[in-house]
């Protein structure tokens, strides 16, 4: 459904040398700045996919979805979307895919969000009854009914990402590009949003592309995901072999109370559990060790002495893809 090839996107800004006698040299030299946010990028995606975007602020993950929607134009490379090239910016391919930014507002701000439904269909040519039938179900499934005729300004940023989502599903796209559509929402709105995507691409059988810095996103909707950093993709395949690809490791983190003294955990106990060790300001600390270890490293902690507390934890995707950015430099 989607492939992408060699994709790359320079960005050129001119590079402005501070204080009043940069700006007269820039009058006459001009220095220019180029960044790669996309480099020589290839993936495919078959059709229902649901496929987890991710990397650091800035690695080029909007850029790319912004080429693939045909906003942007690559700089080399191709990409293909159900068969269409999103530069020749085809009426045809925009039936077919939707582009939600959840960063920026696409809905009009000083109408109620059923008049931009309204004016959608009209764009979009959505035959009435198609278009009742499927609004009543978008309405119905993300439960905001009551919503639809208050200004769009006035709605908080759950129920607006939610309008948000129904504009973009209005013409049953076969192609999803989600852009952050949980940034910033609670943790209760964030699952409904979640709840919601995992539905309709299963009922649909909808591609989607998606990006999100919440790893419960990827968690709870991706087995594939593709991760890139600085432009470059630095990882392609199952979420659950990049869980495991830092090696199977559960975390200890130990309270001691403060009269324990204890400044460090000896040396001799990294060495026997291969474990890497940090003490937190907070006065926890940490151990990573392997699996197979965990019995043995707690039994050594709690004989230490007195412990406050102690627990025993996966260690999370966010730290397992840190190691693997911090890998790349
Ligand atoms: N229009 C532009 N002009 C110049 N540089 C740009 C432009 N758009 C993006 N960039 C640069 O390209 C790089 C990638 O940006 P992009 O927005 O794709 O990152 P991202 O992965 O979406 O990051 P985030 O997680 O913060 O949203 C950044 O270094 C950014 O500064
Ligand atoms: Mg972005």
């Amino acid at each position: 459904m989607i492939e992408v090839s060699h994709l790359t996107r320079v960005f050129r800004t001119y590079k402005k040398v501070p204080g009043f006698w940069g700006g007269i040299r820039g009058l006459f030299h001009r220095e220019f700045a180029e960044t790669a946010a996309a480099k020589d990028v290839s993936f495919t995606i078959a059709e229902g996919e649901f496929v987890g975007f991710l990397g650091p602020n800035g690695a080029g993950k909007t850029t790319t979805l912004k080429m693939l929607a045909g906003l942007i134009f690559p700089t080399s490379g191709t990409a293909r979307v159900a068969g269409y090239d999103p530069t020749q910016r085809e009426n045809a391919y925009r039936r077919i895919f939707a582009l939600v930014l959840g960063q920026k507002n696409q809905l009009w701000w000083d109408l109620p969000a059923i008049e931009s439904f309204n004016l959608l269909r009209a764009i979009y040519a959505i035959p009435a009854a198609q278009f009742k039938t499927t609004l009543d179900e978008l309405v119905t499934l993300l439960a905001v009914g009551e919503k639809l005729n208050v200004m769009v300004r006035e709605l908080s940023l759950g129920e607006r990402m939610k309008m948000e989502l129904i504009a973009a599903l209005l013409h049953r796209p076969r192609v999803l590009f989600l852009d952050e559509p949980t940034i910033g929402l609670d943790v209760v709105s964030q699952k409904a949003v979640r709840q919601f995507l995992r539905d309709y691409n299963q009922k649909y059988r909808v591609t989607i592309l998606l990006t999100s810095h919440y790893m419960a996103d990827i968690k709870e909707l991706c087995e594939r995901v593709i991760v890139i950093h600085q432009g470059k993709k630095i990882y392609d395949g199952a979420l659950d072999r990049l869980e495991s690809s830092g090696g199977a490791r559960k975390k200890i983190i130990t309270f001691l109370p403060a009269a324990a003294g204890l400044v460090a955990f000896p040396e001799s106990w990294q060495a026997r559990h291969a474990t890497t060790t940090k003490r937190a300001p907070d006065g926890k600390f940490i151990l990573c060790v392997p699996v197979e270890k965990v019995v043995v490293a707690s039994q050594e902690i709690l004989s230490t002495g007195p412990v406050a507390d102690i627990t025993i934890e996966d260690v999370p995707l966010e730290d397992v893809i840190a190691e693997l950015f911090s890998a790349q430099v």
